[in-house]
């Protein structure tokens, strides 16, 4: 089974950058810089990526809308979302943390085929050995000349600079990113305009997550329908799988798109811990609507999990056992968004917290049977179409599935004056 991304992974001490180069990096920038950045854009539209950061749109197609050509607005940016904050995820941190030029090297060749001048990583604030291993990386990439001017005599020139956030989840949302990056208050922008046509100072400017960058330099290397062929599904390529709960050995593996839930699981988490059985699965972090035993089958893909009714998301999966309580735990979940709300929109600012508060009293045996109606209202008005960014509605999709499948958990909460568990 072939594991581009994690082949070179070393969490004690990543490769170096001539310790890459020999291994073959960097190989992608030069042969990109061969092609013209229409070819670049083409082969990566035709290897059909999708967007790993959660959303997983097209990333080709999005790179298309970047305007081009000698009256384009300059200069264009790319930015590696690396402020990964969703609850449960950790894949972008072992690509990080493990070996920090394949994303460098992706940013490069992605900044390439936009014909990018200026990019950013924007790490989150509590990863301070990825910043260090990052900061040392791109200092190394400058000296091999595949940063900084006329990049290997191509003529074409890229900068690269490292930004730490400061801890804020509003601050992964892009348009809340870029207003961060130019120093404002982390607030989401209106879209349209997409960043891709109005983004970081009002210029051209991409965002993608990094483990989509890091997928670029093997997609260059070996061709769009290599990268098809890794996957068991329509969508392309391998996915950086992950999971945590109450398994016997929590993770992440790089495995081909599309192993169903159970495999995840069973083979690569090693089952649930002696005596657990599974209650619930969030398949891609926290803003993800539940999955239960009736969907141990579905493969984790964008289009499977959809039809499943739920999310990919990060496709780094929490696993709920039957002794945690549903009630606790999407309160414990809400409380998390209703913190982390920027506090932009009327629904998200003052919505959440309200939600957090009924979820507590439910908890505490303090609630009401009209509560659950509430609680299913205001997942309606939190949803999609009526915030301006997907925080709330993202927060809304445990809450909502978890009133469908546990909802005698929470009746019984109510009716027992107290938390069962
Ligand atoms: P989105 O679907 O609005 O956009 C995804 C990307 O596609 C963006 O870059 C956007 O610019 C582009 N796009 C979408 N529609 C477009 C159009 N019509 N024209 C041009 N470009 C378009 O999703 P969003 O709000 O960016 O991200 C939400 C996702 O983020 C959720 O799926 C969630 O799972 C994930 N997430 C991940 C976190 C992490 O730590 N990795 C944290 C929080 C959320």
């Amino acid at each position: 089974m072939e594991k581009p991304l994690t082949q070179h992974i070393n969490l004690q001490q990543p490769l170096s950058l001539k310790e890459y180069e020999a291994k073959g990096g960097y190989s992608a920038v030069r042969k990109a810089l061969k092609m013209t950045p229409q070819e670049v854009q083409k082969m990566v539209q035709e290897s059909n990526l999708k967007g790993r950061g959660g959303a997983g749109f097209n990333t080709g197609m999005k790179w298309s809308f970047v305007p081009m050509g000698e009256n384009a607005p300059h200069p264009k940016y790319l930015v590696a979302n690396a402020d990964e904050m969703e609850p449960g995820t950790f894949k972008d941190r072992l690509l990080l943390e493990g070996h920090p030029h394949q994303l460098i090297e992706g940013m490069i060749v992605a900044a390439y085929a936009i014909q990018a001048d200026i990019s950013y990583v924007f790490l989150r604030w509590a990863y301070k050995k990825a910043a260090a291993l990052i900061r040392k990386s791109i200092a190394e990439a400058y000296e091999a000349g595949y940063l900084g001017n006329d990049i290997l005599g191509s003529g074409w020139s890229l900068q690269m600079h490292l930004h730490t956030g400061v801890g804020r989840y509003m601050c992964g949302e892009e348009t809340a990113l870029l207003n961060a990056l130019e120093g404002k208050r982390a607030t989401p922008r209106a879209k349209p305009p997409f960043p891709q046509i109005s983004g970081l100072f009002g210029k051209p400017t991409i965002v993608n997550n990094v483990e989509t960058f890091c997928c670029i330099p093997h997609i260059v290397n070996n061709g769009a329908d290599w990268f098809k062929g890794l996957s068991k599904s329509e969508d392309a390529g391998t996915k950086i799988y992950g999971v945590s709960g109450k398994v016997n050995r929590p993770g992440a593996w790089e495995l081909p798109m599309g192993v169903t839930v159970r495999e995840l699981i069973e083979e690569h988490a090693g089952g649930m811990k002696n005596g657990y059985k599974i209650r619930g699965i969030l398949p891609g972090g926290a803003s993800t609507d539940f999955l239960t035993v009736d969907h141990l089958d579905v493969k984790m893909d964008f289009k499977s999990v959809a039809a499943a009714g739920s999310r990919m998301g990060t496709g780094t999966m929490i696993v709920m056992d039957d002794a945690t309580c549903p009630v606790g735990f999407v309160h414990n979940l809400q409380h998390f968004f209703a913190q982390e709300s920027c506090g932009w929109c009327t629904p998200c600012r003052e919505g959440l917290p309200w939600v957090e508060r009924i979820l507590l009293s439910i908890e505490k045996g303090e609630g009401r049977t009209e509560d659950l109606e509430l609680l299913q209202m205001h997942a309606q008005f939190l949803g999609p179409g009526n915030t301006f960014c997907a925080l709330a509605p993202g927060a809304m999709e445990p809450l909502q599935s978890a009133l469908k499948y546990f909802r005698d958990d929470f009746e019984r909460h109510i009716h027992q004056k107290g938390c069962p568990y």
